[in-house]
Formats: structure tokens, C-alpha cells, sequence
């Protein structure tokens, strides 16, 4: 089928790269002239670990909404929805990629299938971008197919789902979108607009929920001096519990959980509900990057280097990782702090600028230091036991703690 795809960020482009490999031709849309020109190029603009230039072939890129939708029977949006300050989902792009297809329909006159992939809270299809659409075309079915891409697992995760869910206005739209995916072998959950929306963040704030619960056991643990680690060797063995996202540790970050949780409780809120499961859920993780400072002692003129500041490995992404979290407060307490990320240090000088020193290799980085914490699960990181005799404090469990040299959130 010939799709084109609004948006060429993470998410369109994974999903442009994958529904190429599955036989679809494939037209990415982006307003950045640079990025288009890129991908013509058989550039690869993002860094996704598993993903080349070679996966760009045969994909064709435009800033031309109109050439794009003429020219294919299904659009999907995937432009970015960050959140504002309040907690609201910015749904600008969204908004004004609606409005690119709807006014190529006007020209176009087949009937085609706009389907928002971007993740946007329950009602915004039905309320925001089908009126848009409907104020300049008529001949169009709309489905709202959320995706499930894990950052640095994102083509595996598009390739073999655990799910695909479609939710549409119209029958005829979802049975194309069906269609799309028929070479697929995860289970089709077809529904309506709103349940899709809701599928997505409802999934997104159950795992948040469950980093925060495994979390809050883990402080629990440190009263009673047993290992949190310990404890979920028996718990994960429940089928109903499963042992997905049940590691302890400095708590969840990225552009994905903080984001949707936040977006859920604003709109939970305006609806007159109030969600205090999800509140607490946010306010543990919060906190929860801090607890590290529980046993380091005073940091004020300390030297301290903190290894890792990607949200999680495999990503130079620093999108509310719980390591910025901590390195501003370290700066906050006068600690003289150095960071070491294998990928993510041009992303944290520019938050940081002159504020801390950064170091080019782990191993130069832990010169004349009083102590270091680990923040990002990198592989490399675990050689560090054999590098220094200085304390290790671990905000993510790679290494096994002795409560001595090396200590850990969860374990005392
Ligand atoms: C997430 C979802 O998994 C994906 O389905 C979605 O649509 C986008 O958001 P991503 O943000 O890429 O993906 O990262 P993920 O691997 O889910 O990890 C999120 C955060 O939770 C990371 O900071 C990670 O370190 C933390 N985490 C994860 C834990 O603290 N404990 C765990 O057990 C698992």
C-alpha cells in the first residue's frame, strides 16, 4: 500500500523504515528542510541503536503535503506532542499536520485514511482532529493506531508488537488499516477512537506505576536491611505481576512515561477526577533520583563523578532522565561534579554548560574522585569494579551492592 507519514522524528521514522520492510512504499512528510534532504540522501537524522542508512531505502521524503497525500491511501501522524509546563499535551503539530492532509483532500478528491499515530490524550481525535479535518474535506475515514516503540528496541518493538490497536470513526477505515498490517502476526485489537487513545496511556501509566510501586518497596526495603532485589526473585514469579518493569532504582525518565502520566492526570483533573494513584505515582518518581544523596553524606566540595546521563541505556536521549535530576542537584549543594556518558554528553553540556567538568572515558573520568554514581545502565559501567577502590553508589543495579564499597537505592 502506499502510506505517507506526517512527521519524520522517532516514531515516523521507525514506522516509515518498518512499513518499507513490509512491502508499503513509503513517503515521509517534514516541515525541516534539512531533515527531508537528509533521508533523500540515505541519511539516518536520529541515532537508534539496530537501525542504519541502509534501512532508508527505497523511503522518499517531501516538505510537500499535497505531493505526499495525492500520491498515497493512507496518512499517518506522527509529529511530536511535548508536554507545557502545566502538564497539557502541546498538540500544535498535530493541529497543523491535520490541516496539511485536509487541505491536499481538497485537491485529491479519492477517498482516503488519516490515522494519528502520535500519542495524544483520550477525545483529541474525535474532538480536535476530525473537526479540523472536516472543515475542508468530506472523502476520508480517520483511525487513531497508537504506537508502543521503546527507545533503542524501537524497530523490533514496530516489527513484532505485542499488539496492534486500531480505533476508528469508520469501518471501512479500519478494515484498510487492518489491511496494512496484515503481514503482521500480533493480535488486532479493533475499537473505537477514544478507547485507542486510552489504550496507549493507560498502558504507559500502568508500567510508570509499576517502577514507582517496585520503588517504593525498594525504600521500604532499606528500614528493614534486606535487598529489594531479593524480594522481587519471588514476586515476578506471579503471572498475573510478570517480571517487566519491576527494576528498582533511581526511578523511570524519557519523552514517554513523565509525559503521558502527567498528560492523564491534567485530563483526569479537567474532568473533575481526581487520580491521586497517578499524582503519587509521579511524586515517588521524583523524589525517588535523589535517594542516591541517602548515602553519599555531604556533598558540598565533594568530587564526584556520576556515570550516565541518558534516561537509559542504548539512547543519547536525556528527556527527563533521573541523572539531570541529580546533577542539578548536585550543582545545587556546591558538589564539584563530572559526568561520563558513552553517548548522551553533547546533550548534557547543553543543559549543564561550564556548571561541571565532563570527562571523555570512564577511566579518565575517575581521577582523583571521592566517589561515583551510577545512573545510566551502560555495559561498560560494570567494569568499574575493577578500576577504583573509591565508594560506587547505585542508582541502577548493575553491579551487586555489599552495602560497603558499593551501595545501592533498594539495598542496605
Ligand atoms: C516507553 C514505553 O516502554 C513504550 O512502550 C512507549 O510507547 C514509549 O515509552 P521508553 O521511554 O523508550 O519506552 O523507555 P522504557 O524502556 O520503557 O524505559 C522508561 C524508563 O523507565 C527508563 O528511564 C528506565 O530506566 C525506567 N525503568 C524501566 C525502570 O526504572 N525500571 C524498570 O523496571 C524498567
Amino acid at each position: 500500500m502506499k502510506v505517507s507519514i506526517f512527521g519524520s522524528g522517532y516514531v515516523g521514522l521507525i514506522t516509515g523504515i518498518g512499513l518499507a520492510k513490509k512491502g508499503h512504499k513509503v513517503i515521509l512528510v517534514d516541515v525541516d528542510k534539512k531533515k527531508v534532504q537528509k533521508i533523500n540522501k540515505g541519511i539516518m537524522p536520529i541515532y537508534e541503536e539496530g537501525v542504519s542508512k541502509k534501512d532508508l531505502k527505497g523511503i522518499k521524503a517531501t516538505i510537500n503535503p499535497q505531493e505526499a497525500v495525492i500520491n498515497t491511501d493512507i496518512s499517518f501522524i506522527c509529529v511530536g506532542t511535548p508536554s507545557m509546563p502545566n502538564g497539557m499535551m502541546n498538540l500544535n503539530y498535530v493541529k497543523k499536520s491535520a490541516e496539511a492532509i485536509a487541505k491536499a483532500l481538497v485537491v485529491k478528491n479519492d477517498y482516503h485514511v488519516i490515522a494519528v499515530k502520535s500519542t495524544v490524550m483520550p477525545g483529541t481525535t474525535k474532538n480536535i482532529v476530525l473537526p479540523i479535518l472536516k472543515k475542508h474535506a468530506d472523502n476520508f475515514g480517520l483511525c487513531m493506531n497508537p504506537e508502543f516503540l521503546r527507545e533503542g528496541k524501537a524497530l523490533t518493538d514496530f516489527l513484532k508488537p505485542d499488539r496492534i490497536v486500531i480505533g476508528c470513526l469508520d469501518k471501512k477505515a479500519g478494515s484498510i488499516l487492518k489491511k496494512l498490517y496484515s503481514k503482521f502476526k500480533a493480535p488486532i485489537v479493533i475499537t473505537d477512537l477514544t478507547s485507542a487513545e486510552m489504550v496507549k496511556v493507560a498502558s504507559n501509566s500502568f508500567l510508570a506505576t509499576k517502577i514507582s510501586f517496585i520503588n517504593e518497596i525498594a525504600n521500604i526495603c532499606e528500614k528493614f536491611g534486606i535487598d529489594v532485589e531479593e524480594v522481587v526473585k519471588g514476586v515476578k514469579l506471579d503471572h498475573r505481576i510478570s517480571p517487566h518493569f519491576l527494576q528498582a532504582g533511581a526511578g523511570f525518565g524519557g519523552s514517554c512515561f513523565p509525559k503521558d502520566v502527567k498528560g492523564l492526570i491534567d485530563v483526569a483533573k479537567k474532568k473533575k477526577y481526581i487520580p491521586n494513584l497517578l499524582s503519587t505515582v509521579m511524586s515517588v518518581n521524583e523524589k525517588q533520583a535523589l535517594r542516591v544523596l541517602n548515602f553519599t553524606g555531604p556533598v558540598k566540595g565533594r568530587k564526584i563523578l556520576v556515570l550516565g546521563t541518558a534516561f537509559k541505556a542504548g539512547t543519547d536521549d536525556i528527556r527527563e532522565s533521573a541523572s539531570i535530576r541529580l546533577i542539578h542537584e548536585l550543582i545545587k549543594k556546591k558538589a564539584k561534579t563530572t559526568v561520563y556518558d558513552p553517548q548522551a554528553m553533547q546533550n548534557a553540556k547543553k543543559v549543564f554548560g561550564n556548571k561541571i567538568k565532563y570527562a571523555k572515558s570512564m577511566k579518565s573520568g575517575l581521577k582523583n574522585q571521592d566517589l561515583i554514581i551510577i545512573m545510566t545502565e551502560w555495559p561498560e559501567f560494570k567494569k568499574i569494579k575493577d578500576l577504583t577502590n573509591k565508594p560506587i553508589i547505585l542508582g541502577r543495579r548493575i553491579l551487586k551492592p555489599d552495602g560497603i564499597n558499593i551501595k545501592a537505592i533498594g539495598y542496605t
